[in-house]
């Protein structure tokens, strides 16, 4: 079982934020403890390694996740990457929430190649809502069915549903 959550998000109109939400009552409901951090105030490292499943969460922004969960990258994807390696710990399970106006997938490409990185294993596809306004029933129903599911994955028989690049495995293992 994975108890700890850690739903990692920012959101500037609150889109991605109902959908952070309804994945923690999700997970609330499967037995878990989810900790909602926004990116900009996330405590470091910590935020992934003192945890037993993570989420992340994003609005599309000109293309690309938004700017503050980029900093977040910056701040704290090398350090995360180091310590799971020196420390050989186990990878954890993880999926992502991608929210966008008419596209969802760009800011998903850059962001699953990072937590695979960080020893996260994309448990599920990215949950998505496209389209304006509030996120739809559907799509918050979406994210709560994750949230019970990710409390409940064996991350040692899922399947990891990101397929590293032949370069990209070389890079890791240098
Ligand atoms: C400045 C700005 C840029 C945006 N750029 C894109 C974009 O490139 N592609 C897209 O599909 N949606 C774009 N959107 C729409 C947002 O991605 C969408 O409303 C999203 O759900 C917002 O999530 P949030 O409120 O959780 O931050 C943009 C919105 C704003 C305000």
């Amino acid at each position: 079982m994975n108890k700890r959550v850690n739903i990692i998000y920012i959101s500037l109109t609150g889109i991605t934020d109902d959908c952070c939400k309804a994945v923690a009552e999700g997970v609330r409901e499967a037995g878990g403890e989810p900790r909602l951090i926004k990116a900009n105030e996330s405590k470091g490292v910590s935020d992934v390694l003192d945890c037993d499943a993570v989420v992340f969460g994003t609005g599309n922004y000109f293309g690309y996740m938004e700017g503050m969960l980029k900093h977040w990258y910056d701040l704290y994807q090398i350090p995360v990457k180091k310590a799971v390696k020196k420390g050989d710990l186990p990878w954890k399970p993880y999926f992502n929430i991608s929210t966008g106006g008419w596209n969802v997938d760009k800011p998903m490409v850059i962001m699953e190649y990072l937590n695979w990185g960080m020893r996260l294993k994309k448990v599920f596809p990215y949950v998505t809502y496209m389209g304006k306004g509030p996120a739809s029933p559907e799509a918050l129903a979406v994210c709560r069915e994750r949230g019970r599911q990710l409390v409940e994955v064996d991350v040692n028989t899922a399947p990891d549903l990101y397929q590293p690049t032949e370069r990209q495995l070389k890079a890791a293992a240098s």
